[in-house]
């Protein structure tokens, strides 16, 4: 399309409903806005946004929140800093474009930054669009979880190593 461009921002305070908005449409798992409300106090520099800019327009299409843990590594059994990917959406007009890959992107950059040794989420063993994207950034299944969703679908947990 012209004069589109995209980039991906810090989230704000008042974009939180539209972000509660595109999860709830994007994905079946949907938290409370106080949990939002909760990773935006926290780890406000690991919660993301994905921009269309349309001519003037601006349109939040996705989100990414991440934030950071400590316990074993997934790849043995030393303690490490961990990145976690709490949730990842972009609305389905705006899918295909890089946007998911720009959030990730970014999160890893400044992941790295934290000095944080690995990043890992959780994803449906059948969620193919999400599994490809994650093995671009070098994500391996390092854990299935069994019934992992309410639905009783199992989870993949993949990995990748920062450093
Ligand atoms: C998964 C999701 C976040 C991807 O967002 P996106 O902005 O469309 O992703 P990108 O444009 O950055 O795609 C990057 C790569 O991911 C893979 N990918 C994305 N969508 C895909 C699809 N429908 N089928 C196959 N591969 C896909 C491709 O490898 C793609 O690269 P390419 O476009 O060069 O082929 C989006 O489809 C989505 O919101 N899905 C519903 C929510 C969800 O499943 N979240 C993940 C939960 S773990």
């Amino acid at each position: 399309m012209e004069n589109e461009t995209i980039f991906v921002r810090e989230v704000k305070r008042e974009d939180i409903p539209t972000v509660v908005e595109i999860n709830r449409r994007a994905l079946p798992e949907n938290y409370s806005i106080d949990y939002f409300y909760y990773h935006l106090e926290e780890f406000p520099d690991l919660f993301l946004v994905g921009i269309v800019k349309r001519d003037d327009l601006e349109y939040i299409a996705g989100y990414s929140m991440s934030r950071i843990e400590f316990g074993f590594s997934n790849f043995g059994l030393s303690l490490v800093k961990k990145g976690h990917l709490i949730s990842i959406a972009v609305l389905d007009q705006f899918r295909r474009k890089g946007i998911a890959s720009s959030l990730i992107k970014t999160t890893i950059e400044r992941l790295t930054k934290k000095k944080v040794n690995e990043f890992y989420l959780e994803v449906r063993v059948t969620n193919y669009p999400a599994i490809s994207l994650y093995k671009k950034f070098n994500f391996v299944v390092t854990n299935k979880i069994p019934s992992y969703y309410s639905d009783g679908e199992d989870a993949y947990v993949m990995t990748v190593k920062l450093r």
